[in-house]
This record gives C-alpha cells, structure tokens and sequence, in this order.
C-alpha cells in the first residue's frame, strides 16, 4: 500500500527563508517612485518605513539568498509546522492517469491556510520596531483571521478592512477576527477619504481588495503607532511562505522521490510561490521540472493582464510594481474565492513567468468547484476555493500525462481548508454558480487605467 503521508519533526522546520530574487538568471525590474518615475531613493525608502516598519522595508529590498527565521516566529510556527505531505492516491484512482499526485496541507494551521507563515513573520518584526497597531485588508477572511491570530499572540491591535461582498458571503471568518481579538468591517467605508470616494461613484460598490488596501494604507499613514501589513504580493511575503517548499524538499527526499510538476493556486502569488520557489532554483540551475501558477478565468492577472509598471492599490498610495496586471482601478467579479480577486500578480512570480520559468493557467469558477467536490470525495478534505483552483490544475496536468502517456508526479499546494467556505459549496452545489469569464473590453480598460505610467522594458 502507497505510503499515505509525510511527517517531520520539529527539527526539521526550515531555520531560513529563501530569497528567489538572488537567484534569477535576470534581475527584476526594480519597484519605482510614483511621483518621480525613478527607482527608490532615500526619500521613497523613508516614505515606505512609514507604512511598513523599516526592518520589514530591508527585508524587501534585500538581495540575501538565505534569511534567519528568528526564534520567536519559528517557535510559533511550531504550532502547526511542519505541515504533513499527503498522498492524493483517492484522486490518483478516480484521474485514472499515469501520476502520482501529493499535496502540502497547509489547512493544518489554526486560521487554515499558509497565510499565518507570513502574519506571525509581520506581527513579530512590526512588534520588534515598536509599532503598536496593523492595518491590512482581506478578500476571503483568511488573510485577516491569520494576520488577528499573529496580532494576537504577539499582543498588537489589527485592525481589518475586508472586502464588502466576501464580509456578506462569510461572517464566520469576521468572527474568527474577533475570536482573535480584532476588528474587521466592510470595506468601502465612509470612515477613509478612499473608500469615501469609492462610495461616491458606486453606493452598492461590492469593494475589492484594491480598494479595501487604499483604506488599510490611508489609516497606517494616518498614526504613527501604526502600520500598514500586506499577505501577499510583497517580496518580504512571499519570501515567508518558502518554509513550505523547503519542506517539500525535504518530504520528497524522504521518499527519494522528486515532483515533474509542481502547481499552486495564484491571487497575489504567496502560497504558490511558497511551495514553487525553492523548486524554481532548481530549475534555474538545470533541473527538470514544470512550474504551474493556476488563476481564475474572470481575474486572468498572467494569463490576460498585461505585464507593465501599476500601482498595488486602487487609491495609487502605493508604488509602481512590476507585475502582470489588470489596471489598479479594476473591479473583479464577485466569484467565490475572494482571495483571487486581486488585479496584479506578485513582481516576483510576473518576474518568474515573464522569463519563462512559470507558466500560468486560468480556470472558471464551475470547473474549480467541480474539481474541489472530486477530491473532498477521494480525499476527505473540503478545500478553500481558491485552493480549488490548483486541484483544477492537477487534474488537467494529469490528463495530458494521461494522453501524453508520461509517468509524472505532480506536486501542489493544498493552501487551505473550506469549512468555513460552505456557503460557496452550497451555491455550487445547489447550481447557482454562474461562469465567469473576463471579457475583452476589460483588457482595453486596463491599457487605459496604464496609460501615463513608466512602461517596462
Ligand atoms: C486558502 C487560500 N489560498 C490562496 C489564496 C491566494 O493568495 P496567495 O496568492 O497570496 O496565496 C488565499 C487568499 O486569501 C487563500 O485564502
């Protein structure tokens, strides 16, 4: 019988996160300065420190290959890491292909998803640097449960502004906030000069997480105890989420074996990122291996978006990224998985797909879902929707090694569990899910919402 799981011991949790961007075989293009169109400056760098703390604003910039965990994040982490190495061998059987598929459960941490590798990481250097208060944003809840349980253990404030149309789907990751100690409201709010204007235009405005992070950013600009915190995108961000990769590594090693395939679901890039950049090291240094970054059809940032210089958030506070992107002024349909309704992708995983060393794939909602019940049958474990994305991807790439008649193994992360996503389950269940796809018009708008910004290249 086929081993089922992979544990390891505490001693085996990863003592460093790994920095892809020392490794690149091109540099990233850099971050630039809104108002002076020119990479960062002193000035710029002090404007940063005042939304993030300043020891977070190095880890960004730095060119490090290897970054210390500190003790005290890595003694939280103990909670729930390492994280087990399942075996999908129900799935294998019902795909009926040539693969072996394995999967990261990073549902095991007590918010249920990989965001808390970075929220613990954030609240203990903002805590470091004396800040007292966080802001953020949330789409799904599940960044803004994972950064209240950090902000808790760390004894912060957080305050969460969550995206208005996920804070009516799910009320229980609002009370998960609270559990935790913070407080979370619908964003828009008429209590910020963004969210005032976003009103203004749109009463019934659903919010996205472009707007609800110009609220975040405008209430950490606007106390000095405060700062702004951010679970994904970021290159400080997604450098947290390796400790998920560097276990695979280990887990795969322990099997003596090694993925064809690795895939994660991408909103802003962290857990897929996560688990593909210490395997994408690999592949710059000869490896064989195939990296697959699964996105939704109505929020095709990779697939459709142009990769140009845009502005993280709605309000244009933040800087110029390079990223693929469907303009910072972009309203995502109001699909299930809120935490892929994000306009622009990671610079780091845009950087990785623009060099060809990831290829991105895009899946309606109705496919992702379908997929998500197939493995919650096979498997038992109910995935977040967004999770459902990448179990999608899994299976297409197991029916082209079907038809290709190639043995593979696949890899992919499993970032987090559904249980508190059952009302999405219901709609799809009870076939009220409609498909959405981006038409081409929005494209035309986002080459607009670029129109005036320094172009890349
Ligand atoms: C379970 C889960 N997976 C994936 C994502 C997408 O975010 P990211 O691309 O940063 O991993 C989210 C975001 O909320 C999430 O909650």
């Amino acid at each position: 019988m086929a081993q089922k799981k992979v544990f390891l011991g505490e001693e085996f949790l990863p003592k460093q996160w790994y920095n892809l961007n020392a490794d690149f075989p091109s540099p990233m293009p850099p971050p630039l300065n809104p108002g002076t169109g020119e990479p960062p400056d002193p000035g710029f760098v002090e404007h940063m420190g005042n939304i993030f703390p300043m020891n977070l604003v190095e880890q960004e910039m730095t060119p490090e290959r290897w970054i210390d965990i500190p003790e005290e994040v890595l003694g939280v982490y103990k909670i729930w890491r390492p994280t087990p190495l399942y075996r999908a061998d129900g799935l294998e059987k019902l795909l009926d292909a040539p693969v072996k598929i394995y999967f990261k459960n990073e549902g095991v941490s007590p918010p249920g998803s990989h965001k808390p590798n970075t929220a613990v990481a954030q609240a203990y250097y903002n805590k470091a640097f004396g800040i007292e208060r966080i802001t953020t944003e949330t789409g799904a809840g599940q960044w803004g449960s994972a950064l209240a349980f950090a902000c808790q253990l760390f004894d912060i404030e957080c305050m969460v502004y969550m995206v208005k149309v996920s804070f009516m789907q799910k009320p229980y990751r609002r009370l998960m906030m609270m559990t935790w100690g913070s407080n979370c409201v619908p964003s828009p709010t008429d209590t910020t000069e963004a969210g005032r204007k976003v009103l203004a235009a749109d009463p019934d405005s659903p919010g996205s997480l472009g707007i609800a992070i110009s609220e975040a950013v405008e209430m950490a600009l606007a106390r000095d105890d405060t700062r702004y915190s951010l679970g994904s995108v970021l290159n400080h961000v997604l450098l947290h989420q390796t400790v998920i990769g560097q276990e695979a590594k280990l887990q795969f090693d322990a099997l003596g074996e090694y993925p064809d395939v690795v895939i994660g679901c991408a909103g802003g890039g962290s857990n897929f990122a996560g688990l593909a950049f210490p395997f994408v090291a690999d592949k710059i240094a000869g490896k064989e291996v195939q990296i697959i970054a699964a996105e939704p059809l109505s929020c095709p940032t990779m697939t459709k978006g142009p990769y140009a210089y845009d502005f993280g958030d709605n309000n244009q506070m933040t800087p110029l990224l390079p990223m693929h992107t469907l303009g910072h002024d972009f309203v995502p349909a109001p699909i299930h998985a809120g935490g892929l309704r994000y306009h622009g992708m990671a610079p780091m995983v845009s950087h990785g797909v623009n060099i060809g060393l990831i290829e991105p794939r895009a899946y309606d909602q109705i496919a992702t879902f379908e997929a998500g019940v197939n493995f919650a049958r096979c498997e038992g474990f109910i995935s977040a929707p967004e999770t459902n994305h990448a179990i999608a991807a899994v299976i297409d790439a197991a029916n082209q090694a079907k038809e290709e008649g190639k043995e593979k193994t696949i890899l992919f992360n499993w970032s987090g569990h559904g249980l508190v996503d059952l009302a999405a389950y219901d709609d799809y269940i009870s076939n009220k899910l409609t498909r959405y796809e981006l038409p081409e018009e929005e494209i035309d708008r986002a080459l607009r919402a670029l129109e005036g910004l320094p172009k890349l290249g």
